[in-house]
């Protein structure tokens, strides 16, 4: 029954998509009751409430005959109803708009939450009340700039703005009334010395085990992120959406699987666990021998280690079913980036898979080199986020140790051309956000499914 009534209630909506493509807005009362007296009304960018039929058709037509709009486009969706009544619905979802006023300014587009009220009529269902409703423009705005991330200090500077707009905004009684709240309630709410120097706790057991020479996985001081033991970054503690490919379908193919620049194997460990047989590789022999201290002892039969360090560290040809490497690649220097796919290319059997995931210039401290990025990618410069010198992104004096002086930070086309070049076919290319936030809007790690055929 209430399946009926979502598609009754759907159709209402469609009818108002064809009725705002047409951009006859008059013809909108159509849709409502219109024996209702009081039809109540709220757009995102209207300043109050349109109650009545006056103010209801002002608001569609204010020149009946004439339009401000050059176009608008109008659509619903994720619809929920609730009946309250034989007679009466109760509905939600979302509208996603995009017009273009008469004029100099541009196009532009946004999506708001709905509600609305419909009353049964002889006719069908009736609109006697609705409303968009915008989430707050703080969290509004930061979301937009999420899809839209090429000015960072823009960001910030306008999310500062805004909140200092909110601040100067309390009701001159509220800081009387907050104090008494909290005079009543007799508790201090510091954050405590303890909780603020929580992040050195990780550090200084890291730094303990270090001198007394233990070799265990050092904690995380940065949540989501275990410290590689030899200064080339940090191991995620979650599987992003490449890497969980990795894991899903190495487990169904029939032979030996690649994780390489494994770190602690996150990757590697969830893929034996999932039934695949996966020869771990890293640079460092420190994190291989740590890998294999973590792996459950029914695993081990199915894991070998390998250390060596790209490009050099070659493997037989046609010998994986697939390769995964994450947040490695980008430690490599174009040319030896190049040699590294291509030697992939050759160790995977045909039919075989490539799975790899890379920083971008999206992430942490290299999204100062965004502007420079953007020069060099619309200058056609094949590696446009290549920093020849780290120290221009990071905020010490000295390279750190282990690290390399330059990054290749990659984007999922960059990547593709490469792949392709080296002969692999992609199945995806895709930004994504860090595995802990994982986001569709995040463009931190550029990644590519790709196979060879
Ligand atoms: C940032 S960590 C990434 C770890 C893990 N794959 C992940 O996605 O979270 C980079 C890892 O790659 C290894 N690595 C860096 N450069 C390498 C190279 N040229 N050859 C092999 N391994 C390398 C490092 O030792 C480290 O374990």
């Amino acid at each position: 029954m209430t399946q009926e009534l979502q598609t009754e209630i759907e159709q209402v909506f469609k009818e108002a998509e064809r009725i705002w493509d047409s951009q006859k807005y008059g013809d909108l009362k159509r849709l409502w009751d219109e024996d209702d007296p009081d039809p109540f009304y709220l757009a995102e960018e209207q300043a109050d409430w349109k109650i009545g039929w006056d103010e209801l058709k002002k608001y569609w037509e204010p020149v009946p005959g004439k339009r401000m709009l050059e176009a608008i486009r109008m659509r619903f969706y994720n619809i929920k109803v609730k009946p309250l009544s034989d007679d009466f619905i109760f509905a939600v979802g979302w509208v996603r708009h995009d017009m273009k006023m008469r004029g100099p300014m541009k196009a532009w587009g946004g999506d708001a939450r709905i509600s609305a009220l419909f009353r049964k009529k002889e006719d069908g269902w009736k609109f006697i009340a609705y409303t968009e409703s915008h989430k707050t423009p703080v969290i509004y705005m930061q979301e937009l700039y999420a899809k839209w991330s090429k000015i960072p200090l823009i960001h910030t500077i306008t999310k500062r703005f805004l909140m200092q707009l909110y601040e100067r905004n309390v009701h001159p009684k509220f800081e009387p009334f907050r104090r008494r709240i909290m005079d009543d309630e007799n508790k201090e709410y510091k954050v405590s010395i303890k909780r603020r120097l929580g992040f050195l706790k990780p550090i200084l057991i890291n730094l303990y085990n270090k001198i007394i020479g233990k070799k265990v996985i050092p904690k995380a001081y940065i949540p989501g992120l275990v410290p590689c033991l030899n200064g080339r970054g940090f191991m995620e503690e979650d599987l992003n959406d490449v890497s969980q490919s990795f894991v899903e379908e190495s487990s169904k193919m029939d032979g030996l699987s690649l994780d390489v620049g494994c770190a602690y194997g996150i990757a590697t460990i969830a893929a034996l666990e999932k039934g695949a047989e996966v020869l771990a590789s890293d640079m460092d022999q420190g994190h291989l021998d740590l890998l294999l201290e973590e792996t459950p002892d029914e695993l081990k039969p199915k894991l070998k280690t390998k250390a060596g360090k790209l490009p050099d560290i070659d493997f037989e040809n046609d010998s994986f079913v697939s390769i995964h490497c994450s947040r490695c690649l980008h430690f490599l220097k174009p040319d030896e980036l190049i040699e590294t796919i291509q030697n992939m290319y050759a160790w995977l059997k045909p039919g075989g898979r490539v799975y790899l995931i890379t920083d971008t210039c999206f992430s942490g401290p290299w999204k100062n080199y965004l502007p420079e990025y953007e020069k060099k990618l619309k200058a056609g410069d094949p590696f446009p986020g290549f920093i020849e010198d780290v120290l221009d992104c990071l905020p010490v004096p000295r390279v750190p140790k282990g690290m390399t002086p330059h990054m290749n930070c990659l984007d999922p086309d960059t990547l593709s051309r490469e792949c392709k070049s080296a002969g692999f076919e992609i199945i995806t290319a895709k930004f994504f956000g860090p595995a802990r936030a994982s986001s569709d809007y995040g463009k931190d790690h550029a990644g590519i499914i790709a196979v060879k055929n």
